[in-house]
């Protein structure tokens, strides 16, 4: 929560951000992103959820992949253009300025079995576990089957007495940092099970030593995506008024 909340904080100064959350997280956020770089393949079609200023998307695009970075942040989005511009690489990079539960209504470039890859790096720490669900299957719904998913977030230590330190801290914190930011931030409680309860087969994580990261990878079954369900709202799903 704390490294996920001095994230927050320094969104506010995209052309520093990278620079403030490296030295925050000891450099672990790169080796993060290092990490989801690994499984990208030439030629994937990747959406980067929360892309921020862009630096997952650009390693993507490096290893060949044609990626749409999708966040609700003007800032972030201006400089992840910025470095893509800089990069010669503008035409790999399609962007949308939108919250991620708004999906449904990009259905022309994020139609339904269109990408090979969604990703998405400390971007979920604001939703409540029902958003999260939604979310996650709505990702699904956009995947390929055989697609693969790889997100990387906060999310509560599964060993006891570190669990009980971050509780600890999480007391002390967590009404100073949402006074601070005006938003409310939710360490991931079962990143696993979120994955899996949205139809994905888990197929592996890792932890980052030092900080409260993982990493969850998962696959889309190869077979047919079912008929998507009526069109839903992320309000009728789950049951709560206003946008996310
Ligand atoms: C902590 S930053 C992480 C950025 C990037 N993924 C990275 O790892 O460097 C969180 C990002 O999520 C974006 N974000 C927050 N809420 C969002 C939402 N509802 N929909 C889409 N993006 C959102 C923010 O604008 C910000 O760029």
């Amino acid at each position: 929560m704390l490294m996920y909340g001095w994230m927050v904080w320094v969104e506010h100064a995209p052309e520093r951000y990278d620079w403030a959350v490296k030295v925050m997280t000891f450099g672990r956020i790169d080796r993060m992103k290092d990490d989801i770089a690994e499984h990208i393949q030439a030629g994937d079609k990747v959406l980067d959820i929360g892309c921020g200023t862009g630096t997952l998307a650009l390693r993507c695009i490096k290893k060949g992949a044609e990626v749409t970075g999708l966040d609700a942040s003007d800032f972030m989005l201006k400089e992840a253009a910025r470095r893509a511009a800089e990069s010669n690489v503008s035409d790999k990079l399609a962007l949308i300025r939108d919250s991620v539960t708004q999906l449904k209504k990009h259905r022309d470039q994020l139609a339904d079995d269109s990408f090979d890859v969604v990703t998405a790096t400390m971007a979920l720490g604001e939703f409540p576990q029902e958003y999260l669900e939604y979310i996650i299957k709505d990702c699904r719904n956009i995947l390929k089957p055989g697609g693969k998913i790889l997100i990387g977030d906060e999310c509560w230590p599964r060993n006891i007495v570190i669990r009980t330190i971050y509780r600890m801290l999480m007391t002390v914190f967590w009404i100073p940092q949402f006074l601070l930011l005006r938003r409310p931030l939710f360490p991931i409680r079962d990143l696993h099970a979120i994955i899996q309860n949205a139809g994905f087969e888990v197929t592996g994580s890792k932890v980052y030593r030092g900080t409260s990261f993982r990493l969850v990878y998962g696959v889309k079954p190869p077979e047919k995506t079912p008929a998507r369900e009526p069109a839903m709202t992320v309000q009728q799903a789950t049951g709560q008024a206003g946008e996310a």
